[in-house]
Order: C-alpha cells, then structure tokens, then sequence
C-alpha cells in the first residue's frame, strides 16, 4: 500500500474511532482482569491465612503455654513436617526455634497477615517461592510465627502479570489492526468519491461513482450521489437545450433581421436616414455579440471542454497574437513590445486560450492613452508554471474593482464613453478558471498589468506532447 494511503488511513475518523474503541475496550479487559485478580487473591490468601490461624491455635491448645512446651510443640511439627514454617522469638527477638529466621526487625511488622518472599531477608527452600502467616505475642513475652507456604500467590501473580499484557496487548494489537483495515477500505470508498467528483468537475458529467452492491452506507450513499448527478446532468441538458434554443431561435431573427437594415440603407438615397440605419446595425450588432458571449461563457462555464483539453505552447501563440494586434495598436500610435521565452507548454484549449489574451490585449488597447505601450510577456516561473503578462499606461482598475470587473456586464464609470458590454473580462475570467489559470491585477504606475499563471505542468513531456 503507499505511505500516504497508509498515513490517511491513519489520520482517518474510522481509524481514530476503532482507537478509542480499542482504548475503552483495554480499559474495560483492564478492570475485569482485576476483579478477577482481587477475587482469586482474597480466597487464596483467606485459605492460607485460616490455616496459619488453626495452626496457631493448635499449638497454643497442644501446649500449656510455657516457652518451652511451645518449643516442644513446634519440633513435633518440624519432625511431622507439616510443611508450615514457625519461629519462636524470645523476648530479646533471639530465634529459640523453628525454621524460617524472621528476624526481630522484621516480627514487628508481622502482626497482621503478610506475605514474604527471599526479597524480604528470608532463606526460603527452593521449592519455596514465598511464605504467608503472621506473628502473636505470647502472655511469657515470646512471639511466635507461623506461615503457610505460599507458592499458589507468586503463580498467581506471574500468570496474571503475562495474561494482562497478552490481553491489553491483544486487544490492541487487534483493535487497531481492525481499525486500520475498517479505515482502509472507508477510505478507498471516500477516494473513489472524490476522483469521480474531480473527474465530473473536470467536466466529464456522465461520470458515475461505482456502486459495489452491498447495501451498506456507503453504497446508499453512492447511490444517492449517482442520482443526484443524474439529475444535474438532466438539467444541465435542459440548460444547454435552451441556450442553444435562444441562439437558434433568436440570433436567426436578429441576423435576419441586420440583412434588412443592411438592404434597406442600400436602398435609401437620404444620408441622414443612412446613418440611422448605420446606428441600428451597430445595435443588433451589439445584440448579437452580446448572446455570442452569453452563449460561450454558458459553454465554457460546464467545463466540458476540459476532456478536449491538448498541450498547447503559448509562446508561440503569445508572439503571433503580438504580430496581430501590433497594427491595430499602430492606428492609435502604440507600441506592442513582445517579450516571450520558449517553449512554454500548458494543457488546454488553444482557441479559448487566444479568446482570453485577445480581451485583455483589447482592453489595453482601447483604455490606454494614444502613445502609450503595451507590453506583453510570457515566461516559465519558478514553480515551473507559465506566466503570461499584459502590461499598459492607462488609467488602470482600481483595487476596489478588481474583483468586480470578472463580473458579467461591469463596465467601470470611465471607461462609459467606448464601446463595450462588459462581458470581455468575464469570459476571461471564465476560460483562466477552466484552464486552472490565477488571474490578477496590479498597478502598472501608472496602468494596469494584467496577470496569468498557469498551474505547474511537467516539462519534461513537453517536447513530445506540447504542439505549438
Ligand atoms: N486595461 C484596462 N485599463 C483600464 N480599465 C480596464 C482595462 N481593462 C478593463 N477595464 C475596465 O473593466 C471593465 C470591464 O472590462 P471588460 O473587458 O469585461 O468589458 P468591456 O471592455 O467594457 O466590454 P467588452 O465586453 O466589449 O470587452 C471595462 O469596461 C473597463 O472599465
Ligand atoms: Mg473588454
């Protein structure tokens, strides 16, 4: 698997959930086992304490109570080995007899039940793992001590010690690796989604997420979304169907409707009612260029056309587009300086790409003032991205306006006066954001630079792919 699916899976909610799953589910095998414990610690230690506690009885009921018929008892069960271990202390804390040697220290902590091993100063046999029992003061001064083997509690707490951490660390080990598997495969259902919605933005509107038939949420989920594109996609037809419907059925009438005005200037002798129809002409014209750009802004705005998309190099078209205007910017006395690094490769549609350079270059033409230069360059940023300037003197756009003039229809106050719809720009906007393009503005001090960076292609295909 690759290290990022592998680090999403692990970032993902489906695998932080089968954490804390797991967690609480360590913690719950974590108090259960200790109940378990305590339970199985009391009753050994109750058994073991009620026969030290019968034993002790059992000698103080054998003997009359003096040092030495005690003493006497104890070597009868040494000699029976009863398997008990017994010390007599005399009131100094000298062992007198027995054969375990607590020493006077250690019998002062011995009044309640205790549990001993080699670890607490004692010389155990070596079949003895620890020793269990407490110490009583006699009514003659001498204590006496009496423990039972103890092994059962040392097994006890070495078996729990390694089934705890087989159990917490079972758990764990098993839990995560569930998490991350669940996590897994939730994931490549959500990278399945979200591919097919890039491909679909991208443009490709018959793009369906695979349904896997097993009914789960994500499948009901997929099966939702399929609809639902479904249903754009219908409406998006019926968008289209009308667009296309008002471009056949009203540019038809308009275009016809020119021819007239155009036959019927022909047929008047009166120049004044010439130029009337001059102004009329100018204004279907209008209308009609007006419906051209709704039409391929509509167009464009589908992002359809991104499945046509080639390697397209700018710099030759960036030059050529310089050659073109360089006259029309001559009839008012400006300069077009050309200045194009090669070569310089994007992926896109190369008659858009030129609509989008052709408004900007435009605008520079027309706002800027007789005289004034225009300068166009293109080169590869240091990203690796082609960037493409169009740099004049006019009068600019304000800071404020930048955002706006992208807008449909805006035409800002000074600019009223020249021929316009105020469509150029959108469309521009239009066709960057189809090609993946930033589009920004910037004071030229004075005029306006307009300027296009293109995402980060791969150089190193360009010479096969990238067609000029
Ligand atoms: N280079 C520029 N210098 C100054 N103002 C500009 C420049 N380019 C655009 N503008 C302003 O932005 C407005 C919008 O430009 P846009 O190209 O969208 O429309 P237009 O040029 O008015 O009409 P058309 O649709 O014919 O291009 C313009 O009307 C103008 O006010
Ligand atoms: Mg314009």
């Amino acid at each position: 698997m690759p290290k990022p699916m592998i680090l999403r899976a692990l970032r993902s909610k489906a695998f932080q959930l089968a954490l804390q799953t797991t967690i609480i589910s360590g913690l719950g095998a974590v108090i259960i086992s200790a109940v378990i414990y305590y339970a199985a610690e009391t009753t050994i230690k109750g058994q073991l304490d009620s026969a030290v506690k019968s034993e002790q009885a059992e000698i103080m009921s054998d003997s009359s109570g003096t040092e030495a018929d005690i003493e006497a008892s104890i070597h009868d069960e040494l000699n029976d080995s009863s398997g008990l271990f017994y010390a007599l202390l005399g009131p100094s804390g000298k062992l007198l007899v027995g054969n375990v040697d607590v020493s006077g220290a250690l019998i002062k902590k011995l009044n309640v039940y205790k549990t001993l091993t080699v670890r607490n100063g004692l010389n155990l046999p070596a079949h003895v793992s620890a020793i269990r029992g407490m110490a009583i003061k006699l009514d003659n001064g001498d204590v006496l001590y009496i423990a039972e083997k103890a092994n059962e509690l040392m097994a006890l707490n070495e078996f729990y010690s390694y089934s705890f951490l087989i159990l917490v660390g079972g758990i764990l080990v098993i839990g995560m690796a569930g998490g991350f598997f669940a996590a897994r495969s939730a994931l490549r259902r959500v990278e399945m989604i979200t591919s097919a919605s890039q491909e679909i933005m991208a443009g490709n509107l018959a793009r369906r997420i695979d349904e896997d038939g097993s009914r789960d949420e994500f499948d009901r989920l997929i099966i939702s979304l399929n609809m639902m594109l479904d249903r754009i996609q219908v409406l998006m037809q019926n968008v289209q169907q009308v667009s296309n419907d008002i471009s056949h059925d009203l540019r038809s009438p308009l275009a016809r409707l020119r021819d007239s005005l155009e036959d019927s200037k022909l047929m008047t002798p009166d120049p004044a009612t010439g130029a009337c129809f001059d102004q009329a002409i100018e204004q279907v014209d209008s209308v009609l260029g007006i419906f051209s750009a709704m039409l391929r802004l509509a167009e464009i705005e589908t992002q359809s056309m991104r499945t046509h998309f080639l390697s397209v190099d700018m710099a030759p078209l960036v030059e050529d587009m310089g050659e073109t205007f360089k006259v029309v910017a001559a009839a008012d006395h400006k300069i077009i300086h050309t200045q194009v690094e090669a070569p310089l490769c994007v992926t896109g549609d190369r008659e858009l790409l030129e609509q989008m350079l052709v408004n900007v270059i435009e605008n520079a033409i027309l706002y800027s003032p007789l005289g004034k230069d225009i300068v166009i360059r293109a080169w590869l940023n240091t990203a690796g991205g082609v960037a493409i300037e169009i740099a004049d003197r006019g009068p600019g756009i304000p800071v404020s306006e930048h955002k706006r003039v992208l807008q449909r229809f805006v035409r800002l106050d000074a600019s009223r006066h020249n021929p316009g719809t105020g469509l150029g720009l959108a469309l521009v906007a239009a066709i960057a954001d189809l090609h993946g393009a930033a589009i920004s503005f910037a004071d030229n001090h004075p005029g306006l630079r307009v300027l296009f960076q293109f995402p980060t292609t791969n150089t190193a295909v360009w010479d096969t792919t990238c067609k000029a």
